[in-house]
């Protein structure tokens, strides 16, 4: 398997200083940038919308994997895109059509991810696997950074390694919620090769953002 990607979640920033603290963890290492969007509806917390994105976009070359926990969010495709997200992942709850607005995020030039809550099943994405490149399994139930690990999930993403490898398409298995350097070796092993990681990368402060980040991967 490929090397085990970092994904730092800017949910667990110093918002105050959000664009320096993207431009802090990709000089520390990080693969990507994971963006939590949350609309106080589909999940109990509010975040940032499309005009922040834009906002901390100049920060970092790394991608943003942005993570729409929002319903509807056909309607914000476009924009999210606009503001410079590179990979648009959603949930099959936020909207009646889940393979349509895969379609529809493709067709506007972002990848598209599936991104499966606790209790939604494996299969949701597997129906899917042809329209996407990248399918996040949630560890934690989505609103909140700092959350404990769900290992229940453990059992998911192995299920989603094996279907990911059987369609030999080129696809990222990513896990979100309660990572941390102990958790995150039982995900690789499972099989997941992206790593969101909030609060164990944030913690201590810019200075211990490198050797946050080189936990999450020795520890993988
Ligand atoms: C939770 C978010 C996560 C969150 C992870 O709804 O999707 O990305 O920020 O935070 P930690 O790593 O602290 O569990
Ligand atoms: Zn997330």
């Amino acid at each position: 398997m490929s090397r085990v990607r970092v994904a730092p979640s800017i949910l667990s920033a110093d918002f105050a200083r959000l664009g320096e603290e993207v431009a802090a963890v990709a000089a520390a290492g990080a693969d990507f940038i994971h963006v939590d969007v949350m609309d106080g509806h589909f999940v109990p917390n509010l975040t940032i919308g499309p005009m922040a994105v834009k906002a901390i976009r100049g920060a970092t070359k790394l991608p943003f994997d942005v993570h729409l926990m929002i319903a509807p969010v056909d309607p914000f495709i476009d924009d999210f895109i606009a503001a410079g997200a590179d990979i648009l992942t959603v949930h099959p709850e936020a909207g009646p059509h889940l393979h349509r607005t895969l379609q529809r995020i493709k067709k506007a030039g972002a990848k598209a991810g599936v991104s499966l809550n606790p209790a939604t099943p494996a299969q949701f994405a597997v129906e899917v696997l042809d329209e996407v490149d990248l399918v996040l399994v949630m560890s934690v139930n989505p609103g909140f950074g700092g959350q404990k690990f769900i290992a229940s999930q453990l059992r998911k993403i192995e299920t989603l390694r094996r279907a990911i490898d059987d369609s030999g398409r080129d696809i990222m298995l990513e896990v979100d919620g309660g990572v941390n350097a102990q958790t995150a070796r039982a995900c690789v092993a499972a099989g997941a090769d992206v790593l969101v990681a909030g609060s164990a990368v944030f913690s201590g402060g810019p200075q211990s953002y490198a050797a946050n980040i080189a936990a999450l991967r020795g520890g993988a």
